[in-house]
């Protein structure tokens, strides 16, 4: 009974593991705070995607957010400069990074 509960837990999307991943690889362009202004993210045009913007996630679905962190921008239509990541991440770490991208969005 733990055991199964234990195990359908951890497929459910986790944003605290989501964490961990964005620190590491989005933080620097994304921001710590995710307001697109890490330090790497500070000098490129466009400007690394702003999570804190309500009119972000007012265009966008988790499912084309996902896509977009699998293929990257340019395989989207936008800047190049948003690396892909389905080379490094697995769909289980994609979805965590979703849901703490999440944490991010204003409450309405
Ligand atoms: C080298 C800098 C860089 C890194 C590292 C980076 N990004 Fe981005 N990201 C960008 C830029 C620049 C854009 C804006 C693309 C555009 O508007 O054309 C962007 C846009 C996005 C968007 C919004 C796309 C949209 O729908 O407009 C998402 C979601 C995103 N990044 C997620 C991530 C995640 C998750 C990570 C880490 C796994 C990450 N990024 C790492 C630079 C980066």
């Amino acid at each position: 009974m733990l055991l199964s509960l234990l195990i359908s837990l951890s497929h459910a999307a986790d944003a605290d593991a989501g964490k961990a991943t964005y620190d590491v690889l989005c933080s620097t362009c994304h921001g710590a705070t995710g307001g697109g202004d890490g330090v790497a993210g500070a000098s490129l045009t466009p400007k690394p995607a702003d999570f804190t913007d309500a009119a972000f996630w007012a265009e966008r679905t988790d499912e084309g957010i996902t896509k977009l962190i699998v293929e990257g921008g340019m395989a989207n239509g936008k800047s190049p400069l948003m690396p892909p990541f389905g080379a490094s991440l697995d769909a289980a770490k994609t979805a965590d990074v979703v849901a703490y991208l999440r944490t991010f969005k204003p409450a309405e």
